[in-house]
């Protein structure tokens, strides 16, 4: 294989090291979390699992419990307190519900260093608003996840300025976000609609496997059986969407034949406003949000 070919597949990943060397070279180079709950600890894994090492790591939590627990199964270390945490840190996580966000940024706010990269995973907290909490030089990354990602399935939207970031740096953003999933970067006016879209949505499937599980039931099958039987049917479906490319509304016709069962059960479904649940499901969504 010509060298210079070799050489351009390996120029992405050498940029990657040199800006992890970089960040241990000016003495704070760990990636911190605050907060080490449901997604904390999932995009902690996510990262062990992708080639980051614990000593590269750093968390926190109000519980010491949690600080043993997590602590003692990823050998990452705990710190004991969200200003410790921040200081030591050049990356930070903010995995904290967004009700505790005014006491957590008052806390650290003091301690981050000029152009700190902070990573914020809470739905209706802006970039503005974390840059007037936080101070306007704070370079913030805003994304919204799903719990899938406590398997490695996560969905992630996340929007940033790329002005404010160096090439290596979105490097390590999308490596980041690809750790415990998929990611997709969009404009900060979106982040609203991903929350719908991905980050809520995981609620609305688990209530339709249960349901379709429940016709299952209805019909005779066992509860276990029936549970297997729609889960792996939706991510079957899911996959199809995703690997086909083929648009939902042909993969559906191709289930359909004419005056079949399928499209009896569609033509059900369209009586009850399944479709149009769904979308309203994203109105209430987007209203709570900007709520927040
Ligand atoms: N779960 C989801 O589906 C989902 C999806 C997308 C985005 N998010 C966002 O992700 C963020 C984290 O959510 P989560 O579901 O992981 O929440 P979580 O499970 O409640 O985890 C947060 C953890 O932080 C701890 N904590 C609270 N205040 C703290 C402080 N001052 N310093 C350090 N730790 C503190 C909590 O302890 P206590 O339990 O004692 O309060 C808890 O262990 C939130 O902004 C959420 O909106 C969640």
């Amino acid at each position: 294989m010509n060298s210079r070919f070799v050489g351009l597949l390996f120029y992405p990943a050498k940029n990657f090291w040199r800006y992890l060397e970089s960040r241990k070279e000016d003495g704070m180079g760990k990636i911190g979390f605050i907060g080490m709950g449901n997604m904390g600890s999932a995009i902690l894994r996510g990262l062990l699992g992708h080639g980051f090492k614990p000593e590269e790591l750093l968390f926190t939590d109000v519980r010491e419990s949690r600080r043993r627990e997590i602590s003692s199964e990823t050998e990452v270390e705990a710190v004991c307190s969200d200003k410790e945490c921040a200081a030591a840190s050049s990356c930070l996580v903010l995995a904290v519900k967004p009700q505790y966000y005014p006491e957590v940024l008052g806390e650290i706010r003091s301690v981050l260093k000029p152009g700190q990269m902070v990573i914020s995973i809470a739905p209706g907290k802006s970039v503005g608003h974390l840059k007037e909490m936080l101070g306007e030089d704070k370079r913030i990354v805003r994304a919204m996840p799903n719990t899938p990602a406590l398997l490695g399935e996560g969905m992630t939207g996340v929007c940033y300025d790329p002005a404010e970031f160096s090439r290596e740096e979105e490097e390590f953003i999308g490596r980041f976000f690809a750790s415990f999933g998929r990611m997709e970067v969009v404009e900060e006016r979106l982040m609203d609609a991903v929350v719908c879209v991905s980050g809520s949505s995981p609620a609305y499937v688990y209530m339709m496997i249960e349901a379709m599980a429940d016709g299952g039931v209805k019909y005779g099958l066992s509860r276990s059986q029936a549970l297997t039987m729609a889960a792996q049917a939706v991510l079957g479906s899911a996959k199809m969407v995703l690997e086909t490319g083929k648009h939902p509304g042909e993969l559906k016709d191709m289930v359909c034949s004419p005056g079949g069962t399928t499209i009896a059960a569609v033509s059900a479904l369209e009586e009850q406003g399944f479709r149009s649940a769904l979308i309203k499901a994203a109105d209430a969504c987007i209203e709570r949000c900007r709520a927040l």
